[in-house]
């Protein structure tokens, strides 16, 4: 048998403490964020049957075409399943599945934050594996609807601490002015055939919206006088999206129009935006969504409004690394136990027990360390207070307690150690960090 070391897969990364914490905190933050909005959260199977995927994204898509991770499993006849790319299509799924959208007209709001999968070439920013924070907003047509998914987002950033953020919006509008915005662009493309990249001649009939999104140079060329989707859109959809616009600003949120702003889905129709933050290099969207108001009838379920987001976590970490912004992990103080002699270790064992059972975050030396070494692994934990135990203490049901950050030593009876360990306990101003794990 090989002894040969098996590394993760390119692509993939590692998270290890103390980043998992801050991930942790980032996403408590997610979660309390999507409480204030009345989101409640959904988990979903991180694998569904590949037709969810094609159905839902489009077949003509990149992420359908080249991207998703299709495996049969050892069924018989196996199934044709597909590791999920991005977090709508299941909830679209569950929520018809089991009926979420029979009442209340509908109205049914969720958020997720898991896993999601993609074959796209890895560099900085972009995995086969990333972290989706996502909120999806069901029965609700308003334009009301719209900017309260964006300024969930938003307020999530902000409460993060996210700076030098961009949204840029757009709108596709229904599918009657969609459909006239796909018949535009083909007109104006045909000419430019030749101009375009062999992908993008194919898309030209498929999908003509999919060419606005190709970062091929050559399309990107082709498109630069490309016709605004805003010219296509029928009244009622250019007041939907102009009401959205007003909803922002009165909510003071600044916005770019970026009229070839499609996105990679096929599933969206009305208002689209993404959100880039700085320091974030070529992979700068840090979040994206938008409406999808056909969606759930095209996957079976009744006709039902939707509109959502979907943000990034790998790459809302990298930008906060790199704009220097500190979070700060949800751990409570680290008290050590440190003891002299054997009587007190065991003592010291018991002790932890019932200090962690009053809710205080302890560790000691299990291994029988010399008193001195005991000090010096309670430093590399970075522990904030220790409590001493030898002879002397457990004579006069005392311990000592050091504060490592005053230098300072006191002796404490037990009755009163819970209280003085509140009392003395601050929460920890910072965590070392791990060099940062996020270049490719
Ligand atoms: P998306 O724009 O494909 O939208 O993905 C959302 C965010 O996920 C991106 O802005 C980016 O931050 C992050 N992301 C995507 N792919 C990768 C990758 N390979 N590596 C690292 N991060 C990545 C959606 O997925 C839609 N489902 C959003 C949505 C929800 N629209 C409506 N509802």
């Amino acid at each position: 048998m090989s002894s040969q070391k098996i590394q993760a897969p390119k692509g993939t990364l590692d998270l290890l403490p103390p980043e998992t914490a801050r991930w942790q905190t980032v996403e408590r933050i997610a979660r309390e964020v999507a409480a204030r909005f009345n989101y409640f959260e959904l988990r979903t199977p991180i694998f569904e049957h590949s037709e969810l995927f094609h159905r839902a994204a489009g077949e003509t898509t990149d992420i359908v075409r080249k991207e998703t991770y299709d495996f049969q499993d050892r069924g018989d006849p196996p199934r044709r399943l597909t590791l999920r790319p991005e977090g709508t299509a299941g909830a679209v799924r569950a929520a018809i599945e089991h009926g979420l959208l029979n009442d209340m007209g509908a109205r049914h709001k969720v958020y997720y934050i898991g896993p999601n999968f993609r074959y796209e070439k890895p560099q900085k920013g972009r995995y086969h594996i990333h972290h989706q924070f996502g909120a999806e907003a069901f029965g609700i047509a308003s334009a009301e609807q719209d900017a309260e998914c964006i300024l969930l987002q938003m307020h999530f950033y902000d409460r993060v601490g996210l700076k030098g953020t961009a949204l840029r919006l757009n709108s596709l509008g229904d599918r009657t002015s969609k459909q006239r915005y796909r018949e535009m662009l083909r007109e104006f493309l045909l000419p430019k055939l030749d101009q375009l990249s062999d992908d993008s001649r194919r898309r030209l009939d498929e999908n003509p919206l999919r060419i606005l999104d190709s970062k091929d140079p050559r399309d990107v060329s082709a498109c630069t006088a490309a016709p605004s989707a805003l010219d296509s859109l029928l009244p009622e959809s250019r007041a939907h999206f102009d009401r959205v616009c007003e909803l922002l600003g009165e909510a003071g949120v600044k916005f770019d129009i970026d009229t070839k702003l499609v996105r990679g889905f096929d599933y969206y129709t009305g208002t689209l935006w993404e959100v880039t933050a700085e320091g974030l290099g070529a992979q700068s969207a840090v979040g994206g969504g938008g409406r999808y108001d056909n969606l759930v009838e095209q996957l079976g379920g009744r006709s039902t409004p939707a509109v959502g987001f979907g943000s990034g976590l790998e790459r809302l970490l990298i930008a906060l690394d790199a704009q220097q912004i500190k979070i700060t992990p949800d751990v409570a103080p680290l008290v050590w136990i440190a003891y002299h002699g054997e009587p007190a270790r065991r003592e010291a064992f018991r002790l932890g027990q019932s200090l962690r059972a009053a809710g205080v975050r302890v560790d000691l030396d299990l291994t029988g360390k010399s008193f001195k070494n005991q000090l010096t692994l309670a430093n590399k934990c970075s522990a904030s207070l220790c409590l001493i135990v030898g002879d002397t203490e457990l004579q006069s049901n005392t311990v000592q307690l050091k504060n490592f950050a005053t230098q300072t030593q006191t002796t404490i009876s037990r009755p009163e150690l819970l209280g003085q360990l509140q009392m003395q306990s601050r929460p920890a101003e910072s965590h070392p960090s791990l060099p940062s794990q996020h270049a490719s």
